[in-house]
């Protein structure tokens, strides 16, 4: 039986992706940090299911780490018939006061790895009679944001990469999707130190699960974009109708700090 590589899937939106692909009897590799939260994973995931989990407890902001990933699924002889790019975080805050390490960091796990995973994975997802590529963006991705700049950055990198490469593969087995959630109820907010606008995000917030069904459905349907929530769709399109100079102001006031 083919596999679903999942990255990020140690809770949040991946692991409800993890739950969902579960639910279809499909099985699970799943990629992150926290060896314990994915060991959970595995437990709860294959116990509740009845479909196999394995799991690889890797940094992929590192370089190199995708490499790791191809390395253990084709020593391994996993087959994988869908990759999920789901792991990223986000920083708030100027440009100018957060440290350039912690930057890079960000760039090398919500653009780098994720275009690398996809390049390592190719040769094995044209295999199947049948794949599927799932990139997670954000509905930051759709115009400058002050405050998350980079962050919003590299989610303009993950739509426009996914896109391109969607079209690339418009003519094999690959479909490819890109999933832009809006604010969701997950650890996000806390990692991005997003603490002071945390009561009013999960105002608006969608649960993990409701992205995650959307997601997985919307990945099927072999759809180029999924934007979750009627909201999120509006105010998406909203980027294409309104002046550039507006939206931004809009963002800004969203996304006000301290610094
Ligand atoms: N929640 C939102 O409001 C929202 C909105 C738009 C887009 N998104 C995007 O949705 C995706 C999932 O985020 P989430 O909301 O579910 O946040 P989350 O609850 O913080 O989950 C993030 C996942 O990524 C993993 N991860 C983080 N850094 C990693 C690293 N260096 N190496 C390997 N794995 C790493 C985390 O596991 P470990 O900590 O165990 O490594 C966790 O499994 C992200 O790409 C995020 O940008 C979220």
């Amino acid at each position: 039986m083919a596999f679903a590589l999942i990255t990020g899937a140690s809770g949040g939106i991946g692991l409800s992706m993890a739950r969902e692909l579960a639910k279809r009897k499909i099985d699970l590799l799943i990629v992150a940090r926290s060896t314990d939260k994915l060991s959970a994973a595995k437990k709860e995931i294959e116990e509740k299911y009845k479909v196999r989990v394995e799991f690889l407890s890797l940094d992929l902001s590192q370089l190199g780490s995708a490499s790791k990933v191809a390395n253990w699924v084709s020593e391994n002889s996993f087959a994988v018939r869908i990759l999920i790019n789901n792991a990223g975080y986000g920083i708030w805050g100027s440009v100018e006061k957060t440290p350039w390490a912690q930057l890079n960091n960000m760039m090398q796990l919500n653009m780098v790895t994720i275009a690398e995973l996809c390049h390592a994975m190719l040769p094995e997802l044209k295999k199947h009679s049948k794949s599927y590529i799932l990139n997670t963006a954000s509905t930051a991705a759709y115009q400058a944001v002050p405050t998350l700049a980079t962050y919003a950055a590299t989610k303009s990198f993950v739509v426009l990469f996914t896109r391109g490469l969607r079209k690339e593969l418009r003519n094999s087995n690959v479909s490819v999707t890109c999933l832009s959630p809006g604010a969701t109820s997950t650890n996000f907010i806390d990692r991005a130190g997003m603490e002071a606008l945390k009561e009013r995000a999960e105002k608006f917030s969608m649960s993990a699960d409701q992205v995650a069904k959307i997601a997985i459905t919307g990945m099927f349907n072999e759809k180029a974009e999924v934007i979750p929530g009627f909201m999120n769709w509006l105010s998406v399109q909203l980027t294409y109708l309104l002046t550039k100079s507006i939206i931004e102001n809009v963002a800004a006031g969203l996304y006000k700090t301290k610094n």
